[in-house]
């Protein structure tokens, strides 16, 4: 029986890719989308199943999540790996700050509602991070939704410097039970990305240059790498990665007791 993969952000860009690529390696890829047309389409071209969640209302990460357990008894991958770059400070129907929910809180949702079946699968957690992480990320626990100094950069930076939280936290915590995670950034990649955003990161993506960018097949080679080879031997659960090899992290990324915080609030946030 082949391997499951959950891959979410799997109807665009590097999501999308990775899906293709697993799917040609003889995964059992089920695809996660948010746009109906788009999700679907993939899934035609795949001939895989496929589920709709839109991670700004965690009522449908609830929904998401039951319906993985009620159709695979096993999942062998999940690749949390939806996630953007927005615009003004926006408040979601859950009273979150809209990037911190879609880019941390629901995938560390989603990720708890599936744990016991990930730990019985010993499935690997791929968390999609970004360098954004050093270069704009500067995380204030009491302060995780950003009311003090918002920017669509910071609100980005912090939420990819909570996935390398939440990836080191996720296997200090369930490592001994044989569950295995990793981060990574996929590189600057020509995909749709920033394309909502206000953030000047967008010209990047919609101009002349973005000819330069990486495609979004090169994008998910880290991803692709992650879920086909073995931890503890190609890779170490925990870490971050950047081109198959061990990233530079943010200064803060160095703090377990950041991380601890990180994961408590984090479920009382999503329990409120
Ligand atoms: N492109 C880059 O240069 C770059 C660099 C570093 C990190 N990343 C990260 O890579 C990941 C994939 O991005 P991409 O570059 O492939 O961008 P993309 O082409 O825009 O794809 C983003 C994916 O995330 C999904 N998504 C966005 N908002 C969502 C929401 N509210 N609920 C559920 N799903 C949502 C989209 O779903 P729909 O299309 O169905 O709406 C799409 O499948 C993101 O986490 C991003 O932060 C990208």
């Amino acid at each position: 029986m082949s391997e499951t993969v959950v891959i979410t952000g799997a109807s665009d860009g590097i999501g999308a890719a990775a899906a293709r690529a697993l799917t040609a390696a003889g995964k059992r890829v089920v695809l996660v989308g948010r746009s109906r047309e788009k999700t679907a389409a993939i899934a035609r071209e795949l001939h895989v199943d496929h589920f709709l969640a839109d991670f700004s209302r965690l009522d449908q990460v609830h929904r998401l999540a039951r319906e993985l357990l009620e159709h695979y008894p096993q999942i062998d991958v999940l690749a949390n790996n939806a996630g953007g770059i927005f615009g003004g400070r926006e408040i979601t129907v859950d009273g979150h700050e809209l990037t911190f929910q879609v880019n941390h809180l629901a995938p560390f949702l989603l990720t708890t509602l599936l744990m016991d079946r990930l730990v019985h699968s010993q499935a690997r957690v791929i968390n999609t991070s970004s360098v954004a992480n050093t270069t704009y990320g500067r995380l204030e626990v009491d302060d995780l939704e950003t009311l003090e100094g918002y920017s669509p950069n910071r609100a980005y930076g912090n939420s990819k410097l909570a996935n390398i939280l939440f990836t080191q936290e996720l296997a200090r915590r369930f490592g001994d039970t044989g569950l295995t995670t990793a981060a990574f950034h996929p590189g600057i990649v020509r995909t749709n990305f920033a394309s909502g955003s206000t953030s000047p990161m967008r010209m990047l993506y919609r101009s002349a240059l973005s000819g330069l960018l990486l495609s979004p097949e090169k994008g998910a080679d880290t991803l692709v790498w992650l879920a086909t080879t073995q931890p503890g031997v190609d890779w170490v659960s925990g870490e971050y990665y950047v081109r198959r090899k061990l990233g530079r992290v943010n200064v803060q990324a160095d703090d377990p007791e950041l991380a601890r915080q990180l994961w408590e609030r984090s479920a009382q946030l999503v329990t409120a």
